[in-house]
């Protein structure tokens, strides 16, 4: 009996990168070879048993070079006009998609906030080629590529805060990358975001700047991407209705306080979109299906990122609006006099940081792009402020 090559190699993808960089054929099980193959086909070869190896080697039976696995897209079945009214969050899912910024809403129970977080798949466009390799990597770390076949689907992660911390940012045994690195290129939606342990939402902030996390193991650091864009839900307090006019919530002002408060300072600084969600009103319920559909605001979220993919093409680590700094970001999203004018004016009155500052112009940067004009106008950047500031509840 043939000793057969049953398991799967533990991380085919990388050990064919590491392979294809130094320049060596991969000779893995079979059962790893689709996905392996999606480096350089060329270079992978599959064997199912030590017999097959060895007739490869004298030459009796070489092995065929691997195929990769299939590439798949899902085509969301989850529409935006499900969602009733509203439109004020759907603007802002469309901004946020655009430019890969934050997000927070914050809305009594039942608003619909969860519902419009599931419908940002169907808005934003595929991974690119080397998109989808990077986070084809993450997941073939943690085992979850299935049958060697590649996503071009953007990735929603919605970890539940009663996740560990290791699963959140990653660690554990084997450093495995944890929830903020499988939405690499995609989007981590936390929803309940004020019930996550306070030292997980903490250590988010690192990441959220860098793109990066360093994961500890027994006697050395993992560095995984984590570019993800980060959604979040809340309700205005713990019983959930301090915003909602037809039923005051039975604890004001403290139970507000409270719980939002849980957010940090310096945390709730890194949303550049802060909307409320109202509730809907019944008779909203009842209409038609009104708005854009999913595939008419992707289309426009894929035109704003094409013009961000040409503006970044030599800049590979800036690839949407939301990664400029420095004096790239003063190049790019300088506002006419105008919208110049009203940020001072607005920065000065309500106290703003400097990070709040540049995040407000990357958002107003991204509006821009959304209605294809080059110049960043008064208009584009009230637009951006009022998503900042407006929110009673956001800080
Ligand atoms: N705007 C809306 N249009 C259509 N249906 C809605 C809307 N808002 C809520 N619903 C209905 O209510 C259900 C609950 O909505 P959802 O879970 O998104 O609320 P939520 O704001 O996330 O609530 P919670 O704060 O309790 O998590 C939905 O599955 C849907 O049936
Ligand atoms: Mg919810």
């Amino acid at each position: 009996m043939p000793a057969r090559l049953r398991c799967n190699a533990p991380y085919p993808l990388p050990a064919a990168m590491t392979a294809a960089a130094e320049d060596r054929t991969l000779l893995c099980p079979r059962a790893s070879s689709a996905e392996a193959a999606w480096v350089d086909a060329t270079q992978v070869i599959g064997a199912g048993s030590l017999g097959d190896v060895v007739r490869h080697f004298t030459g009796q039976s070489p092995l065929a070079a691997a195929t990769p696995g299939e590439v798949t897209l899902d085509t969301s079945p989850r529409d935006l006009r499900d969602v009733k009214g509203q439109e004020r969050a759907k603007r802002a899912l469309e901004i946020a998609a655009a430019g890969r910024h934050h997000l927070i809403m914050i809305g009594t129970p039942g608003s619909g906030k969860s519902m419009l977080a599931a419908r940002l798949p169907g808005i934003l466009p595929p991974l690119t080629p080397t998109e989808a390799l990077e986070t084809s990597m993450i997941q073939s770390l943690c085992g979850l590529l299935d049958e060697g076949g590649i996503s071009r689907t953007r990735p929603f992660r919605e970890p539940h805060h009663t996740a560990s911390m290791a699963a959140i940012v990653g660690g554990g045994k084997g450093a495995k990358p944890g929830e903020i690195s499988l939405a690499h290129n995609g989007v981590l939606f936390m929803d309940e975001f004020p019930e996550f342990p306070r030292t997980v939402l903490e250590t988010l902030r690192q990441p959220i700047e860098t793109g990066e996390v360093m994961v500890a193991r027994a006697n050395a650091h993992v560095k995984y991407p984590c570019r993800f864009m980060l959604v979040a839900a809340a309700n205005p307090c713990k019983c959930g209705y301090l915003t909602d006019p037809a039923r005051a919530c039975s604890r004001v002002p403290g139970c507000g306080e409270d719980y939002l408060g849980r957010i940090s300072g310096p945390l709730m600084d890194r949303f550049d979109l802060r909307i409320e969600v109202p509730p809907v009103a019944f008779t909203d319920l009842d209409l038609p299906p009104s708005g854009d559909s999913s595939t008419a605001v992707a289309a426009r979220v894929d035109a704003a990122r094409q013009i961000q993919a040409d503006r970044f093409k030599d800049t590979p680590d800036t690839r949407q609006n939301a990664d400029v700094e420095g004096k790239l970001l003063e190049e790019i999203a300088a506002p006419d006099p105008g919208g110049k004018d009203l940020l001072l004016r607005a920065a000065e009155r309500y106290g703003l940081s400097a990070r709040a500052f540049h995040r407000i112009l990357r958002v107003a940067r991204t509006i821009a792009d959304l209605a294809g004009e080059d110049a960043i106008r008064r208009p584009h950047v009230a637009e951006a402020l009022s998503f900042r500031i407006s929110a009673k509840v956001a800080g």
